[in-house]
């Protein structure tokens, strides 16, 4: 249909107000309107995926919306799922995400479409347009535009209609069963406000005669619309490798601590998947390496990624890659974000210990409970004071503790303060180089910390592995058996046999590649994976087996 695809308003700007949803219609079907605080305008389905409740009834924390009956959050842009409290250990797939329409911001008015639209939402010059009062009727849409068509001269033509002279035109906004609203655009005449109050006379005298004789009206029972198409390609679910189907340009590089570079990445084209706070992306970089980063940025900021980058004096690559090669205007491909380090946030208070450039997953997941007013506390080791990155950024978001200098002793020491068991359960964080890792989760259990509290992710993966031994992997759900070589992967055996399994730093540190193991001995050689979790789970781009057979379930 024609009016599918066309522009309607369906909210004044000014009723769209920071931190509140707007309940409006769109051709009969009930929308969620609401603005980010970066400025971001959403108009969704109003409709949680999980139970189907309003999501006008929800909050609006700034940069997500949370349904007010279970508390599904999902972001600003996107509409992407970033947190199911019933599963808080886990990162919601990208798959999730509530249905969003095309959306403008013209003439004080916001509009949207039901498909991609075509045109513009007038023909008028928005720089010269008087925008009229917005009149509620008791009617439905189709008798106002009949009783309006008479009154202006206007043939009748669907909900939008043109005065004959040509100097105003109307739109009928359906507003519940038996409810419209029609909101007008005219070309200024002399005195505006003259000019308004004639305008709102000669509708409110309208409304009175409909109103007068309109007949009572059947609710709507049209179908659901379709969702808009996203921006960017999600790819196929489960897809192999590294693939990385974004395409982000550097915007800015910004030195943000000794030897640390911020480095700014919108797209090309389109809106960026949503990212959860601790995820990362791989970027393939100069030189046909290719590296992951965590975000900076958390849910909700679709214009851009942010990652911080430390030029490592012993990098393979990476780092001086991007320090030495990558200026702004130049294009990378990147992955979508992954998440294996996900933010739970159920817990009284967090908790986050960063070593070094360790903070950036830290910042995102710091920056979440800010906005939601969760407490927590902050603490930052760095050789030198040059390397605090981000200092006034976190310690505007909540305590923040920066630890300088200390040798190693002295570091075990302070670790052994920070890491003091909390009176009341929280939850640790913690990120940063091996050395620092192992000390840490080891003052950790020491203290009297449990082990499902303390959340941990590695740079880099420094255990010495082996890839000796011939054993093979059944697939329980595929019905495959997979032999793997000496000297090969478990991921590259099943990539051989043509089983997809995602991966990222095919080193045992990101968890991207972890699959369950349903029978058999692991032998485990990641840094990814905690004691309870090496029960189950397997890391297939270094872990091995120590028995003849795994039995893995994919
Ligand atoms: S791909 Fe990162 S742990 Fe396997």
């Amino acid at each position: 249909m024609a009016s599918e695809r066309q522009w309607w308003p369906v909210a004044a700007s000014d009723e769209v107000v920071p931190r509140h949803v707007f309940q409006a219609t769109l051709l009969d079907r009930p929308l969620a309107v609401w603005r980010a605080d970066d400025g971001t305008l959403n108009v969704w389905e109003d409709r949680c995926l999980h139970r189907g409740v309003r999501l006008t009834l929800g909050t609006n924390d700034g940069a997500e919306l949370i349904c007010r009956y279970h508390g599904w959050r999902y972001a600003s842009g996107t509409a992407g799922c970033t947190y199911i409290p019933a599963h808080p250990a886990d990162a919601p797939a990208q798959t999730i995400h509530n249905r969003i329409f095309p959306v403008r911001e013209a003439f004080g008015l916001v509009w949207s479409a039901a498909e991609a639209p075509a045109g513009e939402p007038s023909r008028f010059d928005p720089a010269a347009t008087l925008v009229l009062r917005p009149m509620p009727v008791a009617a439905a849409p189709a008798d106002v535009a009949a009783a309006l068509g008479a009154e202006i001269g206007a043939a009748p033509a669907g909900l939008h209609l043109a005065a004959a002279d040509g100097t105003a035109e109307y739109f009928i906004q359906a507003a519940g069963a038996g409810r419209s609203i029609i909101r007008g655009l005219a070309v200024p005449e002399g005195a505006a406000l003259a000019q308004l109050a004639r305008h709102n006379a000669a509708l409110s005298g309208l409304r009175d005669a409909i109103e007068a004789t309109a007949p009572p009206v059947a609710i709507s029972t049209a179908p659901a619309l379709a969702p808009a198409p996203p921006g960017y390609d999600p790819g196929a679910p489960g897809e192999a490798g590294r693939a990385t189907p974004l395409r982000l340009r550097v915007a800015e590089r910004t030195t943000v601590a000794d030897g640390i570079v911020q480095f700014r990445l919108t797209p090309v084209s389109g809106q960026l998947p949503t990212a959860q706070p601790g995820a990362h992306i791989d970027l393939a970089l100069p030189g046909g390496i290719t590296r992951q980063y965590s975000l900076l940025n958390g849910p909700g900021e679709t214009a851009h990624y942010a990652i911080a980058v430390k030029r490592d004096p012993a990098s393979r690559g990476g780092s001086a890659a991007l320090h030495d090669r990558v200026r702004v205007g130049d294009v990378l491909a990147a992955s979508r974000p992954h998440n294996s380090f996900p933010l739970r946030r159920d817990a009284v208070a967090t908790r986050f210990v960063a070593g070094g450039i360790g903070l950036t997953p830290l910042v995102a997941m710091a920056r979440a409970l800010a906005r939601a007013g969760a407490p927590f506390a902050f603490h930052h080791f760095v050789r030198t004071e040059g390397e605090l990155a981000f200092r006034k950024t976190l310690a505007a978001l909540g305590p923040y503790t920066p630890h300088v200098g200390h040798a190693p002793a002295a570091a075990e020491a302070a670790l052994n303060t920070v890491l003091a068991a909390p009176e009341t359960p929280q939850n640790l964080y913690l990120c940063g180089p091996p050395a620092m890792l192992d000390a840490a989760r080891r003052i950790a259990a020491a203290n009297g910390w449990p082990e499902a509290r303390v959340h941990f992710e590695y740079f880099a993966n420094e255990m010495p592995a082996t890839r000796a031994g011939a054993f093979t992997v059944a697939l329980a759900r595929s019905a495959l058996t997979v032999p793997v070589r000496e000297g090969e992967t478990i991921l590259a055996a099943l990539r051989g046999a043509g089983v997809p399994v995602e991966s990222s730093c095919e080193q045992g540190a990101c968890g991207t590649c972890v699959v369950r193991v349903l029978e058999g001995m692991p032998l485990h050689q990641d840094v990814c994976l905690s004691a309870a979790e090496r029960e189950d789970h397997i890391a297939t781009c270094v872990s091995r087996a120590s028995s003849a057979r795994l039995v893995l379930d994919l």
